[in-house]
């Protein structure tokens, strides 16, 4: 099983659950490997600092490229997890999804947070199944409240385990983490997604579903001109490939695929000399 673990956020724990996830797996009796793909090296240093101590880490953290990461798509031991810590945007990532079995995007408990989290996960869909993990919780607030409502409102396929913000997450840094906490919950989930792809036989199906940007595009026009404006449907009908050009731009520019058809429109209007009000 090969997971990438992405988003174009940073701090919201991709390094933390990859390291944890690698732990997890070889406490089972499994093993493990994470490959560093994040320009930043986070994993790599944890690696050595861990190694520095008394408690070097359990599995073998790899640096990896595009290279290695197409590698690693063309074919991997069945019997190894592959965790890929996954950079922030460009080729790297693409490959990391491409390569991947399934995406792990981490989110913290913001609803700002989720727009990002949202196109990453819409940008791993095209080609790979996804799940959005919650992480760095804090179960009382209303921001993990509100949060919990937009995730259900969308229909965000995400798991079922919730990483709670701790100390012992925060202080484990750089050592060989012994409590594993919640992550153990997770690793029984991706076994489980795992042996449900075994029995498929490359027929499994992304849990996903499109996630609908309306609430999204709803939260930016807070701050653009219009922002009173309501907003209407426009239902159009474009070629498909039109369609595909539309979506992997706006994943490849971290915007929501809304917003990008409306400055779309804007901008061949403005072109044309279109009267901007009516
Ligand atoms: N569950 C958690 N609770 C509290 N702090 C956390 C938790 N998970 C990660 N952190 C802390 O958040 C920061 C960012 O985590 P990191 O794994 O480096 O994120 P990323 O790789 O996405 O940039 C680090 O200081 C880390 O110790
Ligand atoms: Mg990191």
């Amino acid at each position: 099983m090969r997971i990438a673990i992405a988003n174009a956020k940073g701090g919201v724990a991709k390094t933390t659950s990859s390291i944890y996830i690698a732990s997890v797996i070889v406490s089972r009796g499994g093993r493990a490997v994470v490959y560093d793909a994040d320009p930043q090296s986070s994993a790599s240093l944890w690696a050595s600092a861990a190694e520095q101590t008394a408690g070097p880490l359990t599995f073998d953290v790899l640096p990896a490229n595009q290279a290695t990461l197409r590698q690693l798509a063309a074919g991997s031991d069945p019997d190894e997890w592959a965790i890929i810590d996954a950079p922030p945007q460009g080729p790297t990532l693409d490959m990391a999804i491409k390569a991947a079995d399934f995406v792990i995007v981490p989110a913290s408990d913001s609803p700002m947070d989720l727009q990002q989290a949202w196109s990453t996960l819409d940008m791993a869909r095209m080609s790979t199944p996804a799940a959005l993990l919650l992480v760095k919780a804090e179960r009382s607030t209303k921001a993990f409240h509100d949060t919990m409502d937009a995730l259900n409102a969308m229909d965000t396929p995400r798991f079922d385990t919730i990483v709670p913000k701790a100390q012992s997450y925060k202080r484990s840094l750089g050592t060989n983490p012994h409590q594993l906490g919640e992550y153990r919950d997770l690793v029984t989930e991706l076994q489980q997604i795992a042996g449900k792809q075994e029995t498929m036989q490359g027929n499994y199906q992304p849990l996903a579903r499109p996630v609908p940007f309306d609430d999204v595009l709803r939260q930016q026009n807070k701050t653009s001109k219009t922002a009173d404006e309501p907003l209407v449907m426009l239902s159009l009908r474009i070629p498909v490939s039109l369609k595909t050009r539309l979506k992997t731009t706006a994943a490849a520019h971290d915007l929501p695929m809304q917003q990008l058809l409306r400055a779309a429109i804007e901008r061949e209007l403005d072109r044309l000399g279109g009267d901007d009000e009516p």
